[in-house]
């Protein structure tokens, strides 16, 4: 099994879930609208890998889809259940890891979403995990996933984004930094850290991720390597979870969110 590489501020899913609650319905909307527009008559089971804290999988489950939902963190996994509990959601939920799935059962999308694909930091990685989730899929079933695309060659590994989100007394910062003096140029991997500075009833925190490491796949890799996989096609890739919005020179965004076919 590989070893763990993953940030502390996972440690903290309630501060997650309010740091990236922004953009989930606009997210769910997407998942809905490539399910009509390529695969309109498969079912509702929903597999959500590397969930968090689940916030696309509790808002897909009160769409009415059947989901399960995969997380490395313990401490995410727990909050979704407890989440899942209290709500009645119909979410099965399990630590597991992108690199060595073990969930069963057949699913009719699969999503991996803000940037967690790139925890897969080998060529290899990437084409047994293509293929797992294939697996797991019935033909004709989609896979969405969105990463990190660098905007400018010269920025590649040297980028920072920053938001913040309120809730009562709560505010979270969210800083996602970029280590460019880590990169790794043959392995095409790098250190990125997440960092939440957090005001709860007035007291400030600190929370520092730490660096994980993570892999830079570039557009044309992306394609190669979907092809390589032999399981699936890559339909479209967008920018901003908008199906009418092709990723292209003039959209280009930071999060290229991919459309991909499993063969029938
Ligand atoms: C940026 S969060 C994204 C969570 C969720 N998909 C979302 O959109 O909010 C990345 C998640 O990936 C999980 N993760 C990291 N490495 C993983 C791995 N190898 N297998 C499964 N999950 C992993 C982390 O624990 C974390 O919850």
């Amino acid at each position: 099994m590989a070893t763990p590489n993953n940030s502390e501020v996972y440690r903290y899913p309630e501060y997650y879930a309010l740091g990236y609650r922004w953009n989930t319905e606009a997210e769910c909307d997407f998942i809905e609208a490539c399910l009509e527009a390529h695969a309109p008559n498969v079912g509702k089971r929903l597999l959500d890998l590397g969930c968090g804290t689940g916030r696309h999988a509790m808002d897909m489950a009160k769409r009415g889809y059947e989901v399960t939902a995969v997380d490395l963190s313990p401490e995410m996994i727990r909050y979704l259940k407890q989440e899942t509990e209290q709500q009645q959601l119909p979410i099965q939920a399990s630590v597991g890891d992108l690199r060595d799935l073990k969930v069963d059962g057949t699913h009719d999308v699969a999503i991996c979403f803000m940037d967690t694909f790139r925890f897969l930091l080998t060529n290899e990685d990437i084409l047994a995990h293509l293929r797992a989730v294939a697996q797991r899929l019935v033909e004709g079933g989609l896979y969405l996933v969105d990463f990190w695309i660098p905007r400018q060659w010269d920025q590649a590994g040297n980028e920072i984004f920053q938001w913040e989100q309120t809730e009562g007394n709560t505010t979270v910062r969210v800083f996602y930094l970029q280590h460019p003096d880590t990169i790794d140029p043959v392995a095409q991997t790098f250190e990125d850290e997440l960092v939440f500075q957090v005001t709860d009833k007035e007291q400030d925190i600190e929370i520092r991720g730490g660096p994980t490491r993570t892999r830079l796949i570039l557009p044309q890799e992306w394609k190669a390597l979907v092809e390589a996989s032999g399981v699936f096609s890559l339909l479209s890739s967008h920018s901003n979870f908008d199906l009418a919005q092709e990723f292209d020179r003039e959209t280009l965004s930071w999060r290229m969110v991919s459309v991909l076919k499993k063969h029938s």
